[in-house]
């Protein structure tokens, strides 16, 4: 890359307000593999957000999709860019991939299209001083036309970016269980990141956004016992005794592998904290002191309280309150709008990795 790269934030955002909207970029990423050659193309980049697909490709009559989120960051002096750990995220669509029947795409092709994507749009990766992200949206679909429920002769990869603040804020969340609709079933896609998981739950969370939970979470899908993930994020809860802390992640075949999760986890372990990846009970919900709901595009959560309908199993316990049948779980009281200190020592360490501010030991920064 010359040495005019990367180019200065263009000044027609205002980076102090970047939000979570979708804004329109430079172009995407393409790429298209077809069974007949049994290779994907070389990268193509395409001004027109609008992509080419037959109205009767499986990705939009059958579900055929899966999608991957990670994020590129503006390092110290805003002369350099990297991109957080996307090595975990190519494997990861190949884990989802292989759940949908789409080839999967190899892991240096995947590197080379993000890595594009983001200097083909470098401008709109945010300042470095403000915090925030390019966010990079890799997809994969099913793109030729194929009535029956088998396998079409042609797939499309995509990668879309653009710039993001954090999804959920950084102030308290509430956090309400899912206890009418179930995210996946026991066996099904719950570990793959297709859209097939995401659409079912968008008129639960709206409807829980209105009532005033900001997230929802579900609990497995067989029993309504042991906690899977938040809608959007995956789970942490935190034990802290005196100085002993613990991260506790569910041990699930239903949620997705969170690379944030991960990487706090790594982190916590760097810290000398304790790291369990166990069934969490939904009885064990007020032991935690501190619940954290970790992704790409949330970053580290700190949930305020978890509220669950029809439910009197809690009674008695510390932070457990109830009212009109429901009880609700109390991690930051009303008023308080700060993260936790585990939630604030967690994101202070990630970004500071991210952002290029802490040395990068794990070696999770790619540069653009
Ligand atoms: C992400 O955190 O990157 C996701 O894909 C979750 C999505 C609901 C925004």
């Amino acid at each position: 890359m010359a040495s005019t790269f990367p180019p200065p934030p263009v000044n027609t955002i205002d980076w102090s307000n970047v939000g979570f909207k979708v804004r329109e970029v430079n172009g995407h990423i393409e790429s298209h593999y077809s069974v007949q050659t049994g290779q994907w193309s070389p990268l193509k980049f395409v001004t027109d957000p609008y992509i080419r697909l037959h109205g009767m490709a499986p990705a939009l009559n059958y579900g055929q999709q899966a999608y991957e989120g990670l994020k590129a960051f503006r390092l110290p002096g805003n002369d350099k860019i990297a991109i957080f750990r996307p090595d975990r995220n190519a494997s990861r669509l190949q884990h989802s991939a292989e759940f949908i029947s789409v080839p999967p795409v190899p892991v240096d092709l995947f590197i080379a299209a993000v890595k594009a994507a983001v200097a083909l749009n470098a401008e709109y990766v945010p300042p470095h001083e403000t915090g925030a992200a390019m966010y990079i949206r890799p997809q994969v679909y099913g793109s030729s036309a194929q009535l029956g429920l088998s396998p079409p002769e042609e797939y499309m990869f995509c990668v879309y970016v653009l710039p993001t603040g954090v999804y959920h804020g950084t102030h308290p969340v509430k956090a309400l269980i899912m206890d009418e609709f179930d995210r996946a079933a026991p066996n099904g896609t719950g570990s793959a990141k297709v859209g097939g998981n995401y659409a079912p739950v968008l008129r639960w969370s709206d409807k829980a956004r209105g009532e005033g939970y900001g997230i929802t979470l579900h609990l497995d899908s067989k029993r309504h016992e042991e906690v899977d993930e938040f809608s959007t994020s995956g789970f942490i809860g935190v034990l802290k005794e005196g100085e002993k802390v613990t991260l506790v992640v569910p041990d699930s075949r239903a949620v997705i592998d969170s690379v944030t999760s991960l990487s706090v986890q790594e982190i916590g372990r760097d810290f000398g904290w304790g790291v369990e990846k166990r069934a969490i009970k939904y009885d064990e919900l007020p032991k935690f002191t501190e619940v954290l709901a970790a992704g790409t595009a949330a970053a580290l959560v700190p949930i305020r309280s978890i509220t669950k309908r029809n439910s009197s199993k809690l009674q008695g316990q510390a932070r457990v309150s109830s009212s009109d049948g429901a009880e609700t779980v109390t991690y930051i009281p009303e008023g308080n709008e700060e993260p936790g200190e585990i939630c604030s020592k967690l994101l202070d360490q990630l970004k500071g990795i991210q952002l290029g501010k802490v040395e990068d030991k794990f070696g999770w920064r790619f540069e653009v």
